[in-house]
């Protein structure tokens, strides 16, 4: 029983498959062209979710590189197998916790723009740690940005807009800019369903200084 067990957990180790970038070594960090051997800006899509979002911004910008983050194996799973049979050759998923691969595994000033789309919204209070937007985000996240990169957040969650307000008025080197008009920028999965529903969505568009 414990030996199924052990060989079950080493499975999960495993790539799951060929569009999953996975780290030779998750204590040092990796460096660009171990994600992508293919030259282009590197984006990052935080929290990818099934990867609709993710999909339809490779095919509009087969110049750039985009790297899903995600921690649900399944969701991991679905999104490479897409993007290999969709053949887009500028897509990697990496499974991994965001804060770890912030802090451990991107490299530094490497990307261009992050995108968190419809984070978790976490209501109850005694859950609001578990937010991905917090200080310490912010913090390691400008490391990862390029000079001039950028991070952008939708959400239609209004009491964690609020949070994340104050969050980024008080995160160092930043600065806000409008993010006026929107057509150019695909819908993700989650936004689809909130906009069916009449839901109003926020946004948030910072770049590194
Ligand atoms: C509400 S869904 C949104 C998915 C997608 N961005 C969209 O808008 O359709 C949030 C996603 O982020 C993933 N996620 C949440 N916290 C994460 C973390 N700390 N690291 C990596 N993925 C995370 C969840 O598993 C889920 O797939």
């Amino acid at each position: 029983m414990r030996a199924a067990f052990r060989e079950k957990e080493a499975d999960d180790q495993e790539p799951a498959e060929k569009m999953e970038f996975a780290p030779a070594d998750y204590f040092a960090r990796a460096k660009v062209g171990d994600i992508f051997p293919r030259e282009g800006r590197l984006q990052v899509d935080i929290g990818c979710g099934e990867g609709g979002f993710l999909q339809a911004m490779a095919k509009l910008h087969p110049e750039d590189n985009f790297l899903g983050i995600e921690r649900l194996l399944g969701r991991v799973r679905k999104v490479c197998r897409a993007v290999e049979q969709v053949g887009l050759t500028n897509v990697r998923l990496l499974r991994i916790e965001t804060a770890y691969a912030l802090r451990y595994v991107l490299p530094l000033e490497s990307v261009a723009v992050a995108h968190v789309l419809f984070p978790d919204p976490w209501p109850k209070r005694h859950h609001q740690p578990r937010r991905l937007i917090q200080d310490g985000f912010m913090e390691a996240l400008h490391g990862i940005l390029a000079s001039g990169g950028e991070l952008r957040i939708k959400t239609d969650d209004e009491p964690y807009f609020q949070w994340m307000e104050k969050v980024l008025a008080r995160a160092k080197g930043y600065e806000r800019l409008d993010w006026p008009d929107d057509s150019e920028y695909p819908l993700t999965d989650f936004e689809r369903r909130f906009l069916a529903q009449g839901l109003p969505i926020y946004r948030a568009r910072l770049r590194k200084i």
